[in-house]
């Protein structure tokens, strides 16, 4: 069950929401009476509740805006008890105070905004003494272990729990809660308006998670990367499991380059069963893997985990998706060795260019690197038998195949281009990597030329194709999944 967080300044505009919340279908919400700026009335807010409340006053040193006296929020949570509130949130040094009465439910909370405390455990034991209906812990986590000491909690405990690590390293807690036995998990209405760090928009749990339909034997997969906000592969793959009916979740795990080898050790526990790998594990999740395949020994990279009972196997699905990309534009007279002995200029020298110069140099390419820092396509060039040329020279080359593998032309440097269009000619392919926007200056430049071009969101999705194959042995849902991510990326820079 998901419960969204309401905190707003006036009533009618907590009324509002609760009712608009309802409509929705939420069954739950939290009303944060400690937001309203004028003389409270809480039976304004309780009657006629459009669902079931919780009231919660929550005071400053807890996170919250209660401006009044200590005398006067407790007097507030009394009020809501005795006009039958359906929960009561009382922090555990008040709750003997707060005595039960009537059908209100009591939620015994403990916060900690500096760390997720040794003594989880004893702290839970004596709120458990507190006569809880439920009890909530909320801690801030700075490292991913926290998560699991987190779940295991909630997972054991014979009171119904709900364990919170806040910020973004603790967002797993929110959307594993109800896997791990939560009776809820808190939600805010909207992304921007979350009132506590790491929270999670209900549009998101319900949509993109389909929290509702995780259990205890849904399947965990997931994406460690540092950082992991922006990471599309939650979208992605959680698109293709709800199309294909499957019980499986996919959650972003920000994973320090620090805490990866403790990460990988835990995954079992977590129920992890897959993960794609990202920026900066790419390389070093190399030394945690039982298994992997020949691409991922050449490259160097894998960008795809597997837990098959005590093994780690690695894939790496970049080099297949760039190539599978790449192949959607070639004619049928042009199938079969398409590249062969084709110049094809790769600008950039960074992760995703081991993965394409080894595509390219597979297919025979004359594949001649480039990049702003020289000497980081020198080692390239030298691991995958390729040339260079310096980044100043790269227009002088006149290429067959031009593929930008640097941020340039990213959002929000969207007037940028790594090759000017005076570079260009009809004939010439161009892969731009880029795929936020996906119309970045160089494809909008190489279409106008008449270039064939493949865009950085077919290469991304092609990518995650393939490890949803891998995760589910199934084909993915390519348009349903190239569809969401356009539609993610043009939402984005609407709200900017
Ligand atoms: N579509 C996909 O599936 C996909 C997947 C991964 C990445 N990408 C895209 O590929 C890009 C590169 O990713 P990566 O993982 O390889 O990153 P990376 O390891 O950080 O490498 C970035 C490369 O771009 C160069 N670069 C950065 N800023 C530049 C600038 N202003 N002018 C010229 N060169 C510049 C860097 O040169 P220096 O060494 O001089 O900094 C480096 O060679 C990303 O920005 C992303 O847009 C796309």
């Amino acid at each position: 069950m998901i419960c969204v967080c309401i905190g707003r300044g006036r009533h009618k505009h907590v009324l509002a929401e609760h009712r608009y919340l309802a409509e929705q279908g939420i069954p739950l919400v939290e009303l944060r009476v400690d937001y309203i700026r004028s003389r409270l009335s809480l039976k304004r807010l309780l009657t006629d509740r459009p669902c079931p409340c919780i009231i919660t006053c929550r005071r400053q040193q807890d996170g919250g805006q209660w401006a009044d006296t200590e005398q006067a929020r407790q007097m507030v949570l009394r009020t809501a008890i005795v006009e039958g509130a359906d929960y009561v949130d009382l922090e555990e040094d008040i709750a003997k105070d707060i005595p039960r009465y009537g059908k209100t439910k009591r939620i015994i909370s403990y916060h900690n905004f500096r760390e997720t405390p040794d003594d989880l455990y004893e702290i839970h034991q004596r709120m458990c003494g507190l006569d809880p209906d439920v009890i909530k812990i909320a801690a801030l986590t700075h490292r991913p272990s926290d998560n699991v000491r987190m779940l295991r909690l909630m997972q054991e405990s014979k009171v119904p729990t709900i364990g919170i690590c806040m910020g973004e390293i603790g967002t797993p807690t929110r959307i594993l809660a109800g896997r791990f036995g939560a009776p809820f998990t808190y939600a805010s209405l909207q992304h921007e308006r979350s009132m506590a760090p790491g929270q999670v928009s209900y549009k998101e749990l319900r949509d993109i998670y389909r929290y509702d339909s995780i259990s205890p034997e849904t399947e965990v997969y997931g994406v460690i990367a540092d950082p992991v906000a922006q990471n599309t592969s939650p979208l992605l793959h959680n698109v293709a499991f709800g199309h294909l009916g499957l019980n499986k979740v996919f959650v972003p795990f920000r994973v320090p380059r620090d805490d990866l080898a403790e990460f990988i050790r835990e995954c079992p526990e977590l129920g992890i069963r897959g993960l794609t790998v990202g920026i900066p594990h790419k390389d070093d999740i190399l030394k945690h893997l039982s298994k992997a395949d020949g691409v991922v020994r050449n490259i160097g990279a894998a960008n795809t985990v597997l837990f098959d009972g005590r093994e780690v196997v690695g894939y790496n699905t970049d080099f297949r998706g760039f190539q599978d990309a790449l192949d959607t534009i070639f004619h049928e007279d042009e199938q079969g060795r398409p590249l062969v002995g084709r110049v094809a200029l790769v600008l950039g020298a960074g992760g995703i260019c081991k993965a394409i110069a080894h595509s390219l140099k597979r297919r025979d390419a004359d594949v001649v690197l480039s990049s702003r820092t020289h000497e980081r396509a020198l080692v390239l060039a030298d691991k995958f038998r390729c040339r260079t040329v310096q980044w100043y020279e790269r227009t002088k080359l006149d290429p067959d195949i031009l593929v930008n593998a640097t941020p340039v032309g990213m959002h929000p440097n969207v007037d940028e281009s790594p090759l000017d269009a005076k570079y260009m000619r009809r004939d010439m392919i161009v892969v731009d990597t880029v795929y936020n926007p996906e119309q970045t200056l160089l494809v909008k430049q190489a279409r106008e030329v008449g270039c064939r071009v493949v865009t950085g969101v077919e290469v991304l999705v092609r990518e995650a194709a393939l490890q949803i194959e891998h995760f589910t042995g199934q084909t993915a849902p390519l348009d349903l999944m190239r569809t969401a991510l356009k539609r993610a990326i043009g939402a984005a820079r609407w709200q900017d």
